[in-house]
């Protein structure tokens, strides 16, 4: 029990011997001062909702308190790492995120301790010549040619996912209660129409290369039977890797069989997210990859809404129609925190001339509802996302949903700014901490929106000039469900910090 690799330095010795009453344990534990944490380390994991034990190998290299390397895990190639080193205490950052460790642990009896992400453990034993993670093989991607419209996504897909709340807690129970809270709160009435369904709920893949879904999902075909019922459509989620971002079996070399699988099911929206893909692919071959899945849901016959997510990686809003796509994701993932949410929607101003009918750029999901922001936080989220004419996929609990995230996901007048059949994305313009967007409506209105990125309260005005209208007939606010009044060619409004004024504003 007591390893003697881990007796080494005389420092280790020597905190040994002041904690020593504490018995072998401590002395262990304390005398993993002098290991290094230099080497090639197999570590696992708990296993996935579809039973898969996870796997990781971690080479790494100590220099004094800095520690560098890589990390493979199942899909995912040799990720340089760095970390930090304190004692027997280290933490790991992925390129990611240079901030915030993704791993924290300790050497404890020459084993590496580690939990991800603050809640996954994992424990790392020095790994042996046949601790290896599978080897894949690589697949050419196709030529390229045009994938024709599938017709779908006239305006912004409207629905719930389940990824920003629930992120591995979902299941079969919870996507039906969620069906049923989106017919009661009135959110499908109000065009929520996608429930949709993300990472995690996949099985394992049959010895005929099925992809069956995993005990959270008994019956996915009598689950769409459910959601179909209530007037809704169920979406899904894979990747184009061999696994997904959380580690599941992903679609590669079995795009048309899990295409045939979804259609069969009767699921109507695929998100198709990037994930270990790119550990196979270089950025070049976005489009053919993304291409190959389109080409495999359009010859199953069935209308189903394609739903890139490759984090706006090759400039997919030049070519994301061209494989098949309704919308794209533009940047990386949402968090639910005023910052990460303006700085998704300001990351994808260029792409605005790419939006339209049918094809639209997706700064990710709301996080409304989800507790973190200040409700007028979550006025302007929503407000944004209407101009933007950003996909409307809610991603808090319906089931619980207070009165206040109720009338901002349910603002009709909000809604049919995003809804709008012309299908402009505003883009805007900066004015010190005022951001005026402004979205050219189909009835020959426009929609305005001032965003406070201060502090402090502040006036916002709106310049009919600014507005390119011949000159203002009506205008109204469309939080207070109030018509104002445009006088001297002009409206001003307090707006407080971070919330925002929003009109639609009518042509004399
Ligand atoms: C990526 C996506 C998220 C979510 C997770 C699931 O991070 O960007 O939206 O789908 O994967 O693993």
């Amino acid at each position: 029990m007591c390893d003697k690799r881990n007796r080494r330095s005389t420092r280790a010795l020597m905190v040994a011997g002041v904690v020593g009453l504490f018995g072998c344990l401590a002395l262990l534990s304390a005398s993993a001062y002098g290991q290094s944490l230099t080497g090639r380390w197999a570590a696992s994991g708990g296993a996935l909702d579809n039973g898969e034990q996870r796997i990781a190998i971690f080479e790494l290299k100590e220099t004094g308190d800095q520690l560098t390397g890589t990390m493979s895990s199942m899909g995912f190639a040799a990720t340089p790492i760095k970390g930090t080193v304190k004692g027997t205490h280290f933490e790991l950052f992925g390129p990611w995120d240079e901030k915030k460790p993704f791993v924290t642990g300790d050497l404890v009896n020459g084993e590496l301790q580690m939990v991800q992400d603050g809640h996954d453990h994992w424990v790392a034993k020095s790994a042996t010549a046949s601790d290896e993670l599978p080897k894949v093989a690589y697949i050419e991607p196709p030529p390229l040619h045009k994938v024709p419209s599938n017709g779908l996504a006239k305006t912004p897909p409207m629905g719930w996912n389940s990824w920003n709340l629930f992120q591995g807690k979902i299941d079969d129970q919870t996507v039906r209660t969620m069906a049923d809270a989106m017919v009661t709160s009135g959110m499908r009435d109000a065009g929520y129409i996608y429930v949709n369904i993300d990472d995690t709920w996949e099985g394992v893949r049959d010895a005929q290369g099925n992809l069956p879904s995993n005990h959270k999902f008994p019956d996915m075909k009598a689950l769409a039977d459910y959601v179909h019922s209530k007037g809704l459509k169920l979406g899904i989620y894979s990747s184009p890797g061999t696994r997904t971002c959380g580690s599941y079996p992903g679609s590669y070399g079995h795009e048309e069989q899990d295409a045939k699988m979804f259609a069969a099911w009767g699921i109507d929206y695929l998100k198709y997210d990037w994930c270990s893909a790119g550990m196979i692919y270089k950025d070049e071959h976005l489009q053919p990859v993304y291409q190959k899945m389109g080409d495999a849901l359009q010859a199953t016959g069935r209308p189903i809404v394609y739903s890139l997510c490759e984090y706006g990686l090759g400039k997919v809003e030049t070519w994301g129609p061209e494989v098949g796509g309704n919308l794209w994701r533009t940047t990386g993932d949402i968090r639910d925190e005023w910052s990460s949410m303006i700085d998704n929607v300001e990351k994808q101003v260029p792409t605005a001339p790419y939006a339209g009918p049918g094809h639209w750029n997706d700064p990710d999901m709301l996080e409304i509802g989800n507790g973190h922001m200040t409700d007028d936080e979550y006025r302007t989220h929503m407000s944004l996302w209407a101009l933007v004419a950003s996909p409307l996929l809610a991603g808090n609990d319906i089931r619980t949903m207070s009165p206040v995230t109720k009338s901002i996901l349910l603002n009709k007048e909000v809604i049919a700014v995003n809804q709008d059949a012309l299908g402009k994305q505003a883009s805007p313009v900066k004015n010190g901490d005022l951001e005026t967007w402004v979205k050219p409506l189909a009835d020959g209105s426009v929609a305005v929106g001032v965003v406070n990125l201060g502090s402090a309260a502040a006036k916002a005005t709106v310049n009919a000039s600014d507005l390119k209208l011949a000159g203002v007939k009506s205008a109204r606010d469309l939080w207070s469900h109030k018509d104002v009044k445009f006088t001297g060619g002009a409206y001003s409004a307090q707006v407080p910090s971070h919330g925002v004024l929003l009109l639609r504003v009518s042509a004399k």
